[in-house]
């Protein structure tokens, strides 16, 4: 049919050959699909994340679903899928398929549409976590002050590669997009927290302080405080005018 489609056509249809690989100028285009995650998003059933497993909140996250559940009309408590995917993040640590399933039962909508927000977002862990979540930002701004130095850095201390855990289960590390806190660059996220202004080494002494169970300073590890110029202040450096300052003396 589409040889007789073409004669028909004549010589205006020129029907192009769609290879895998187009060679130009000795560069390679691939017309494979690009890998956009080094996670996989399709659901396999596993001893540890299949349907049949129990899922509940806890009493206290109950209330909070309570809570949050009265923010939206009846008839839109779907709005609240996010909300407490998160929520059950939080008490679970990951959210496999059957605390989607809890999540679309509390929301009184097909599972389907739980899933396929939870799919959607990256921050919403398909697979356990360990302990700690080391969330590392490697996005330009910080790109250019080092994050593959604090990647690498963090690779070689804990022996593990950019999606893996320690085998204690006590870390894993990932790679995200911009974390929202590019002055402070670069910057990692240990679960809830921000640690910023990071050296290979400051990165490398928290690990290891935290391992210990010693405290940690939460944001820069730098001698900021927060995110004021890191060479001292730049502007408002003179002493405040006073009162009728450039007004005339009659007025
Ligand atoms: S680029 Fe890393 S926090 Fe924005």
């Amino acid at each position: 049919m589409f040889a007789s489609l073409r004669r028909s056509l004549g010589s205006a249809v020129r029907v192009m050959p769609r290879p895998a690989a187009i060679l130009v100028a000795g560069r390679t285009f691939s017309a494979s699909t690009a890998i956009r995650s080094d996670k996989l998003f399709v659901h396999r059933n596993t001893p540890e994340n299949h349907p049949g497993i129990e899922f509940e909140f806890t009493a206290e996250n109950k209330k909070r679903a309570e809570d949050i559940l009265k923010r939206y009309p009846a008839q839109y408590k779907k709005a609240a899928t996010i909300p407490l995917l998160h929520l059950a993040q939080k008490q679970h640590g990951w959210v496999p398929i059957y605390v989607m399933d809890y999540v679309a039962k509390l929301l009184e909508i097909p599972p389907m549409r739980v899933y396929e927000v939870a799919t959607f977002y990256t921050m919403f862990n398909r697979e356990p976590v360990g302990k700690y979540f080391l969330q590392v930002c490697t996005t330009t701004p910080c790109e250019l002050c080092g994050a593959s130095n604090i990647v690498k850095a963090i690779e070689d201390h804990l022996g593990i590669k950019l999606g893996e855990t320690t085998e204690d289960g006590l870390f894993t590390l990932v790679e995200v997009e911009c974390a929202g806190a590019c002055v402070n660059a670069p910057v990692m996220a240990i679960n809830e927290d921000y640690y910023e202004d990071l050296t290979p080494e400051t990165t490398t002494k928290l690990l290891d302080d935290i391992k210990a169970g010693k405290p940690i300073k939460l944001g820069p590890q730098s001698a900021r405080h927060s995110c004021e110029p890191a060479g001292g202040p730049t502007t408002l450096t003179t002493e405040p005018y006073g009162p009728g300052f450039m007004v005339r003396p009659d007025l």
